[in-house]
């Protein structure tokens, strides 16, 4: 991918920014946009935030809605996954005993509200332990089967995975536990831009994806998509005028979730604008976007596994999608385990190398890799980079 689509982002020049993946990256036409439609509802706060936003969100919900595969009204904007993962657990009641699926890959945001969601319920926390390095999708679909019991009640699982990049079985995963009565919580806050969604068909009780990741919108826009029999049983985290509208032109869930007390609706309105410039800014559009990105990773992670003598990459191409993990050698640093994002090498390859990309002890220290992103900005020279500064720094 040539190197003039950086243009389109205003990412330091100095920073080789191999890290799309932890808080996404906005081009500045959305950026433009967003300080226009700011300045709209500046210059008239009430004529913006009462009688234009309602059509503006709807238009905007209608173009995620294509984009995710699933119908508008299915949808509600979150400010972001985190609160998309917590509209849920919160809403939902167990009952004392009930059995809550999760794997030690999960989010850790996302795993914490899980345990704050069961333990005041009495609920049971199981976690299904995947193995590392991964060999198969259906060793994931094995492992958390293995801990469905009688009691099961919900999966909580990642989409793509945060520390280690997997993109996870989540088809086959709600298709098997729904014939055994068991809801499905995707969290997919790296979903939607990076492998191609189709909620409706997925059939999960539940999906939240943020679009401020691999779509580039800007911070603050992400969706919650509920399963449409599943919607008059949740409640948003903030109750406000919804609950009593005596609106009947549209559904409790819509007037719900639509307002939330006052806000900065900009993030939302400017998904379509990203999708259209992200999508302008090659021949194929989003399927080459996609494409292009995790054929990027693929190269690189190979690239970089034989310069470092890693004999095979830690999972299939299979679960890859525009990031991917790489296997650190041991011995480095000679420090205790670091916490995550403070690991020397992290901090080296930054202060030294200008290269921003996270390094990971997993599944514990002295187990490390780093995680590489790709998205239209990044060139195979950001990766050769990368693997000069490992070289230069492990030898
Ligand atoms: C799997 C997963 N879930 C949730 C989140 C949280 O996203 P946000 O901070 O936008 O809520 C992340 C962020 O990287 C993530 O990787």
């Amino acid at each position: 991918m040539s190197a003039p689509l950086r243009s389109h982002w205003s990412l330091d020049p100095q920073v080789i920014f191999l890290n799309h993946g932890s808080f996404g990256a906005c081009p500045t036409a959305v950026l433009q946009h967003q300080s226009e439609l700011r300045a709209r509802l500046e210059s008239e706060p009430v004529r913006f935030l009462a009688r234009e936003v309602e059509p503006l969100l709807d238009d905007a919900r209608a173009a995620l809605g294509a984009f995710v595969g699933a119908d508008a009204d299915d949808l509600a904007f979150m400010p972001n996954a985190t609160t998309g993962v917590n509209t849920v657990l919160r809403g939902l009641r167990f009952q004392p005993g009930d059995e809550l699926i999760t794997t030690n890959n999960e989010y850790n945001a996302s795993k914490n509200a899980l345990d704050v969601a069961a333990a005041a319920m009495g609920a049971k926390v199981v976690v299904a332990k995947l193995p590392w390095p991964v060999p198969s999708p259906e060793a994931v679909v094995d492992a958390v089967m293995a801990q469905v019991t009688p009691r099961t009640r919900l999966l909580l699982i990642d989409h793509i995975t945060s520390q280690t990049a997997l993109v996870m079985p989540v088809a086959e995963l709600v298709r098997r536990l729904r014939e055994q009565g068991v809801e499905t919580l995707v969290d997919g806050a790296h979903g939607p831009g990076m492998v191609p969604l189709a909620l409706r068909e997925l059939g999960a009780a539940y999906y939240t994806g943020n679009c401020h990741k691999w779509l580039c919108a800007p911070k603050g826009a992400a969706f919650l998509y509920v399963r449409r029999d599943l919607q008059a049983g949740l409640k948003p985290l903030v109750v406000s005028h919804g609950h009593n509208s005596p609106r009947t032109d549209r559904s409790r869930f819509r007037l719900d979730f639509d307002w939330m007390g006052t806000h900065d609706p900009t993030p939302f309105l400017c998904i379509p604008t990203a999708l259209r410039v992200i999508g302008g800014l090659v021949p194929g559009g989003w399927p080459e976007v996609m494409a292009s990105n995790r054929e990027k990773v693929l190269t690189a992670r190979r690239r970089l596994d034989a310069r470092l003598g890693n004999a095979s990459p830690l999972y299939p191409d299979a679960m890859v999608g525009s990031m991917v993990c790489v296997a650190l050698p041991e011995g480095y640093p000679e420090r205790p385990a670091p916490p995550l994002y403070l690991d020397p090498l992290h901090v080296r390859l930054f202060e030294e190398r200008h290269i921003e990309v996270p390094v990971t002890p997993w599944p514990k220290a002295p187990q490390r890799h780093l995680r590489l992103s790709a998205q239209l900005y990044n060139t195979p020279a950001d990766y050769e980079a990368l693997g000069d500064a490992l070289e230069a720094l492990l030898r």
